[in-house]
C-alpha cells in the first residue's frame, strides 16, 4: 500500500489525509478480494522501517489501525474474513495488543478470505525468527505463511522493501503507478488479469500445447 503521502501532497493535504483515504482503499480492496475469490490477502500497513517517520505520522497510522480493529471486525466476522496481524507486537502502543488479539480470536473461524495485516513487519526479522525453529523449507513455510502468488506494488515503486522475501520466491509481480488511495476493484481485477497471463514455470520447462 504505497502512495498515500503523494496522494495527499498532490491535493495540498497533510499526509495523514492520504493515510485516511488509504484506509478507505483497504476496505474497498478487502471487499473486492472477497468478491473475486482471493483466498489470502496480505497488506503491508507499516514496516519496521516506518518507525523512522515523524512521530505525528506514526501516531496517525497507529490511530487508523486502531480504528480498523474496532470498526471493521464485526463486518469481517460476518463476511467470513479471518484477520491475522503479522509482525512484531512489542513496540506497538500497548492498547492495540488486546484489540489485535480479540480481532484475531473473533474472526478465527472465517474461511472466505484470510486477511493478513503486516504491522511493524520486517521480512528479514521474520525469516531470522523462523529459522531458529525450522529445519526444512516446509517448516519455514508453516512458520512464515503461504507462498505468494501475486505481489502488487502501487505508486510506481519497484522494490520489495523487506516484504515477504521468502514467500515471494516464485511470486509474480504487478507494478502500477496508481497511488494506493485510488486503488479499487478494477485495479485488483487488472492485477489478477495480468497474473493470469503469466506462464509460471517454477524453474521447469513447459512445452506449449499443440494447437487443436
Ligand atoms: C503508505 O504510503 C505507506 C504506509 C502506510 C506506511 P506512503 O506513506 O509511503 O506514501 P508516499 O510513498 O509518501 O507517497
Ligand atoms: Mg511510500
Amino acid at each position: 500500500m504505497d502512495g498515500n503521502g503523494r496522494w495527499a501532497t498532490a491535493r495540498s493535504l497533510p499526509r495523514a489525509a492520504g493515510h485516511r483515504q488509504g484506509a478507505q482503499a483497504v476496505r474497498r480492496t478487502v471487499t473486492a478480494a472477497c468478491r473475486l475469490g482471493v483466498s489470502t490477502l496480505t497488506l503491508y500497513a507499516f514496516s519496521s522501517d516506518n518507525w523512522k517517520r515523524p512521530g505525528a505520522e506514526v501516531s496517525a497510522l497507529m490511530m487508523l489501525f486502531r480504528r480498523y480493529l474496532v470498526q471493521e471486525i464485526e463486518q469481517c466476522r460476518r463476511e467470513g474474513i479471518r484477520l491475522s496481524v503479522i509482525g512484531r507486537r512489542d513496540r506497538l502502543p500497548a492498547d492495540l495488543i488486546p484489540l489485535i488479539e480479540s480481532a484475531e480470536q473473533s474472526t478465527s473461524a472465517g474461511n472466505r478470505l484470510h486477511l493478513r495485516l503486516a504491522v511493524d513487519y520486517s521480512s528479514r526479522d521474520a525469516i531470522l525468527a523462523a529459522a531458529e525453529k525450522a529445519r526444512t523449507r516446509e517448516e519455514m513455510g508453516a512458520l512464515l505463511g503461504p507462498d505468494v502468488d501475486l505481489l502488487i506494488r502501487t505508486a510506481g515503486e519497484q522494490r520489495l522493501s523487506d516484504y515477504l522475501l521468502w514467500e515471494c520466491a516464485y511470486a509474480e509481480f504487478h507494478f502500477t503507478g496508481q497511488l494506493w488511495p485510488d486503488f479499487n476493484q478494477a485495479s485488483l481485477e487488472a492485477a489478477i488479469g495480468d497474473f493470469q497471463n503469466r506462464v509460471r514455470r517454477f524453474g521447469a520447462v513447459i512445452h506449449p500445447k499443440p494447437a487443436a
